[in-house]
């Protein structure tokens, strides 16, 4: 039940905290992964990995694509992502060795399904990170590592987000072990994970003042979010939340991209949301940013603390400081947060937006 909450995508929203929890429990020590997590056999599989193809939709799709950037560059394992609609219609190449990664929070979803039965025969071995035991994904895939994010009821998918992304981190790190990862480099990744339950409430408790922003997005038609590396499909993701529980449109963009194309749309009417954490990509973003400002554009900056300075047209939302690797985690939430507040003062109906069903169990 919704218990004091107005919407029960709010309560999953502050759930999160405490269902990281969870999907952490029993799978990492003080320093280290406990592979056991991955179940009977998952070791021997890992061993002889050489490539990742992930598929899935919709928010689980840019859960993927995050832990593209997590494979490639801590792992060293290179790593496919495509939705799972393109996927099982086109003729695609398998390498060897490849382990067949599925993400869904319902183990439900159709065309997800559809690629994992096209494929099975053709890959090393397939994985799903699943929130829904006893799903089709979970007894079709030969390991499967449950999300424990508990029942999203929620249309709109938050929780089962974040918690995909504590499970690909783990994921990570399995593969990464077998590529030169050091043990403190490991550590240093596990213990930020021990961190997160506390960084996700930080994170959390900036609701009134997200609430506040939400005013600039209200009357507006388009909306622009901008990110760079890992936070670009995190920009993905605060687009799909907007357009599908405010139905204001809603597009994101590598920063990068912006002079190819995007630009020409920037003026007073389209805010720009940017997630800036104060990472490598930071200077580059800021240029950027400016390119918006010099437009007319209204600047909305979710940023570290004082890497950004706020001025006219430039509203900055101050972010606790995060260990690299949790950005893409803990920056995903004031988006959420934001879309929910958007939705709010608009009136729709924020648990069941219309035209969607929460399980996609037609194609
Ligand atoms: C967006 C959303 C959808 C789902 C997509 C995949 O908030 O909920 O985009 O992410 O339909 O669903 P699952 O994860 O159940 O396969």
């Amino acid at each position: 039940e919704k218990g004091e909450f107005r919407h029960f995508m709010l309560k999953e929203i502050y759930e999160q905290p405490e269902v990281v929890k969870a999907t952490l429990q029993g799978r990492i020590s003080a320093t280290k992964l406990l592979e056991q997590a991955f179940g009977n056999g998952a070791s021997a599989i890992f061993d002889q990995t050489k490539q990742v193809q992930i598929i899935a939709c919709g928010t689980s799709y840019h859960a993927g694509m995050i832990a593209k950037y997590w494979l490639e560059d801590i792992a060293g394992i290179p790593c496919a992502v495509e939705v799972a609609s393109e996927y099982r219609y086109r003729k695609h190449v398998v390498p060897e060795n490849t382990l067949f990664l599925t993400i869904s929070q319902s183990g439900e979803t159709a065309d997800t399904l559809a690629a994992l039965r096209e494929v099975q025969d053709k890959v090393l071995a397939s994985l799903t990170i699943c929130n829904v035991p006893g799903s089709s994904l979970v007894r079709e895939s030969d390991l499967s590592l449950m999300t424990n994010a508990g029942p999203e009821i929620g249309v709109a998918s938050t929780k089962a987000f974040t918690t995909q992304l504590v499970a690909l981190l783990l994921f990570t790190l399995a593969l990464a072990r077998r590529s030169g990862l050091s043990e403190a480099r490991e550590a240093e990744i596990v213990g930020a994970l021990h961190q997160l339950p506390e960084l996700l409430l930080a994170a959390v408790k900036l609701d009134a003042s997200i609430e506040s922003l939400s005013r600039a997005f209200a009357e507006k038609n388009h909306t622009l979010f901008l990110g760079r590396g890992p936070l670009y499909p995190v920009a993905m993701e605060g687009a799909l939340k907007l357009k599908e529980i405010s139905y204001i449109h809603a597009e994101a963009y590598p920063a990068g991209e912006l002079k190819h194309g995007p630009l020409a749309l920037v003026d007073k009417d389209m805010p720009v949301v940017a997630v800036a954490p104060n990472n490598a990509l930071l200077d580059k973003l800021k240029a950027n940013l400016q390119e918006v400002k010099a437009r007319g554009g209204e600047l909305f900056v979710f940023a570290g603390a004082d890497h950004i300075k706020p001025e006219e047209g430039l509203r900055v939302e101050q972010m606790p400081d995060v260990p690299e690797i949790l950005e893409p985690i803990v920056y995903t939430v004031p988006l959420q947060l934001l879309s929910y507040h958007v939705a709010v003062l608009k009136g729709t109906d924020v648990d069941q937006p219309r035209n969607l069903a929460k399980s996609v169990t037609v194609e």
